[in-house]
């Protein structure tokens, strides 16, 4: 048997623990906290920032993945220096830890990408600002998620903080008609799979809803998300999920915005909507199994977040919508937090959105 060990207790770790043991994986987690969403499964409380700790955690594993892009790359470079499977390794992850050499390095691949450049000066931001119609998106190149380190910016006083800290990313502001995202998985091996791209809803920079497939009328923006999330995880040398969010512009093109390098939340439809789901196919991924089926079990599937607090007292609920599963990651209230989801499937993406909305309002609950 193979032992995971995964580094973050999220809620990716967390649901992680059900494929892991459908597939008779052993999964352990280094988790921040005692509280974290996958402490089921942590076998170590510890800082992933700790060298020693996570040396430590990694001795008895087989191979080790991650809940998120944050540790430190000295400590992936010394995990694979002890001789430690790392996966995704660290030459794919350091492009997504850092937006600038993501940029950097897709440009060079020749990736279709937004107008972007690199700010070290005030002086910077106003040329790209002057030359890109006075609205542009500033990016802090490490440490985002959910829109945090993502400013909308007019003038360059907004951006004086983060240049005190190093370059900023600047982008031109996208006109998108709306998000996509592309999973892909890809073996070791090379074998790679992809799920029909999904279109993904932000507000204030945080995915909110997910459908599945995105709709279109042209199947050709299947066609195209698909292969370019292919060559990604080539070109990038990819081992497990890869997720590729794209900006489709009015006349029809796909722009690259970032990408993940582990299993991201325009994948968690992928659990009741598809054959195999991404944490799965992860697992099947990183172990060099063969990638199971990314074909969907229903016409549509569609997730909407739960964000600050879930109402555990209203699961009796649950009755009103039988059919709408819910996903509740164990986490402490607080506000703007992702703390669960919901799943709704159905043959009509309407009817299946709107039974969706409405399981995640009811368990929603302010605070
Ligand atoms: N160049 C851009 N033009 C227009 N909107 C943008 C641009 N870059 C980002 N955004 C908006 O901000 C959101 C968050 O940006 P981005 O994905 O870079 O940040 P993040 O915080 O790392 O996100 P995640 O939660 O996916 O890790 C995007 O999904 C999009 O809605
Ligand atoms: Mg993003």
């Amino acid at each position: 048997m193979q032992t995971i060990g995964v580094i973050g207790g999220g809620q990716l770790a967390r649901m992680m623990i059900g494929p892991a043991i459908e597939l008779g994986l052993e999964l352990k987690v280094l988790a921040e906290s005692s509280g974290s969403a996958a402490r089921d499964r942590a076998t170590t409380v510890g800082d992933f920032r700790d060298l020693d700790t996570v040396l430590q955690f990694a001795r008895d594993v087989d191979v080790i993945t991650f809940d998120h892009e944050h540790v430190p790359t000295a400590i992936i470079l010394a995990l694979e220096k002890a001789g430690v499977a790392v996966r995704p390794g660290s030459e794919a992850l350091t492009v997504a830890q850092d937006k600038i050499v993501m940029r950097q390095i897709l440009e060079d691949l020749g990736h279709p990408l937004p107008v972007w450049g690199v700010a070290e000066t005030t002086a910077d931001v106003e040329g790209f600002l002057a030359a890109n119609g006075g609205r542009i998106i500033a990016k802090a190149p490490r440490g985002g998620y959910d829109g945090k380190g993502v400013a909308v910016v007019t003038e360059s006083v907004q951006v004086q903080e983060w240049l005190a800290l190093g370059p900023v990313l600047m982008e031109e502001m996208v006109d998108f008609s709306r998000e996509l995202a592309q999973l892909v998985a890809r073996r070791p091996n090379g074998d790679t799979a992809m799920w029909p791209v999904v279109e993904t809803t932000q507000a204030n920079g945080v995915c909110t809803e997910v459908t599945l497939p995105a709709p279109t009328g042209d199947d050709r923006i299947i066609e195209v998300a698909a292969e370019l999330g292919r060559q990604i995880a080539n070109d990038l040398n990819v081992t497990g999920v890869l997720a590729v969010e794209l900006f489709e512009t009015p006349d029809g093109r796909l722009l690259v915005n970032e990408l993940a390098m582990r299993p991201h939340n325009s994948g968690h439809v992928t659990i009741e909507g598809s054959v195999t789901s991404q944490f799965e196919q992860h697992l099947r991924a990183i172990c060099d199994m063969p990638l199971g089926a990314t074909d969907s079990r229903h016409p549509w599937a569609v997730m909407v977040n739960v964000f600050g607090a879930m109402d555990l007292g209203r699961y009796g609920r649950l009755a009103e919508s039988s059919d709408v599963k819910l996903h509740n990651y164990g986490k402490e209230p607080r506000a703007g937090r992702k703390v669960g989801h919901v799943t709704a499937t159905g043959s009509d993406v309407a009817d299946t959105t709107s039974r969706a909305r409405a399981v995640a309002e009811i368990f929603h609950a302010d605070i």
